[in-house]
């Protein structure tokens, strides 16, 4: 059985009753529908329904505001159809995924530690890992509402394995459920992939990965993905963290190390007595540093927590004058 989702001023597509989301059934259906998160967080993907029932998942869902709300507005990515609707919305051919997402069962082979409070999970589908490096999949950690988004640290692959890299967030349900309560053998729902902040394997343009803290998955996948590519372009790769025992680009992207023209890990808490030598201080301001002049020919690919994102886009938009179409991001909410 299908609801037929009608786009006020056009558009019409079809979603299975048993679709989990609005956001979900739309990109199925090859809408370009606005997201960022997919978890509730962002604001991306609000709409108003004007005819029809759905279901809200979460109802104090950050993405929208009490104006939001009071407004009737709603997040897609939170909204479960009931049956046909009428919805206000304009599509954007830029959402168009590159891969539908589906979800699948995975089941956990390995976790290994990187830091004291990162580990990457490696899990397996029976059927192929098809996502575009730099995107994430949505993972169900057991008892926890909601499901949670994590970035896929390894490059597509016909064997179905998915890698990420998760960090135990203190007092984190869902963090803390993926390290207690999944075992190796154990199954977890995944679906996707999800997320516009994609290797861009036909722009020609030197690549300045940078990643903070959990951020690093996506930005070891793209750097993969960059280092496979045979074209001449440079790889700069940042890593933000706070000490030097957090640093994990060099553990996980062994594979890549030869490829990267540089890699520039900056510590913000590294005790004053360590025999530390490199940069200091937060990211953004080694990227400034680092990339000055040279900022014309980069396109830039970025993951974190919101801070160092704000940071960024003012450094990349405001101040030096980046087009929004080279700047690549996932805001880790
Ligand atoms: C695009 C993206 C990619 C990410 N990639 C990574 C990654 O590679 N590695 C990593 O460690 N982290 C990643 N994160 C962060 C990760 O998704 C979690 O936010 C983080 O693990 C903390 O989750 P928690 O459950 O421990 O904390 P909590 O505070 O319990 O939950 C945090 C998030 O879970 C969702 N949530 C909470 N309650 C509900 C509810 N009732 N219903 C529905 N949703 C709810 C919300 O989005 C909330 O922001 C990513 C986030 C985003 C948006
Ligand atoms: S995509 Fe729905 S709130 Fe972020």
């Amino acid at each position: 059985m299908t609801h037929r989702i009608t786009i006020e001023g056009g558009g019409v597509f079809d979603v299975s009753a048993e679709e989990s989301t609005l956001l979900r059934g739309a990109l199925r259906a090859g809408v370009g529908f606005p997201y960022d998160c997919s978890v509730g967080g962002c604001g991306s993907c609000r709409f108003e329904l004007i005819s029809g029932e759905m279901e809200t998942l979460w109802t104090t869902a950050p993405g929208l505001s009490e104006r939001d709300r009071r407004r009737g507005k709603r997040l897609a990515c939170q909204s479960r159809p009931l049956g046909d609707c009428t919805i206000k919305l304009r599509p954007d051919d830029e959402y168009r995924p590159p891969i539908p997402p589906r979800r699948v069962s995975a089941i956990l082979r390995e976790r290994r530690a990187v830091t004291a409070d990162m580990a990457e999970f490696v899990f397996r589908t029976d059927r192929p890992a098809d996502f575009v490096a730099g995107q994430y999949a949505l993972l169900q950690p057991p008892g926890a509402a909601g499901m949670r988004a994590y970035s896929m640290s390894n490059l597509p692959n016909a064997e179905g394995e998915w890698r990420f890299v998760i960090r135990r967030v203190p007092g984190g349900r869902g963090s803390n459920a993926m390290f207690d309560n999944v075992q190796v053998g154990d199954a977890v729902t995944l679906d996707g992939p999800y997320g516009h902040a994609h290797f861009r394997a036909d722009v020609p343009r030197d690549v300045v990965c940078i990643a903070g803290g959990s951020g690093i998955g996506p930005i070891v996948s793209v750097a993969r993905a960059a280092a496979q590519d045979s074209g001449p372009r440079r790889l700069f790769v940042f890593e933000g963290a706070r000490t030097r025992a957090d640093l994990c680009f060099p553990v996980l992207a062994d594979d890549a190390r030869d490829k990267v023209t540089a890699y520039m890990p900056v510590l913000s808490a590294e005790a004053e007595a360590s025999d530390w030598d490199g940069a200091r201080g937060f990211v953004h301001e080694e990227v400034e540093r680092a990339v000055g002049e040279q900022v014309e020919s980069c396109e830039f690919y970025f993951a974190g927590p919101p801070p160092m994102i704000e940071a960024l886009q003012k450094l990349l938009i405001v101040q030096w004058g980046v087009p929004i179409a080279r700047i690549h991001f996932d805001r880790f909410f």
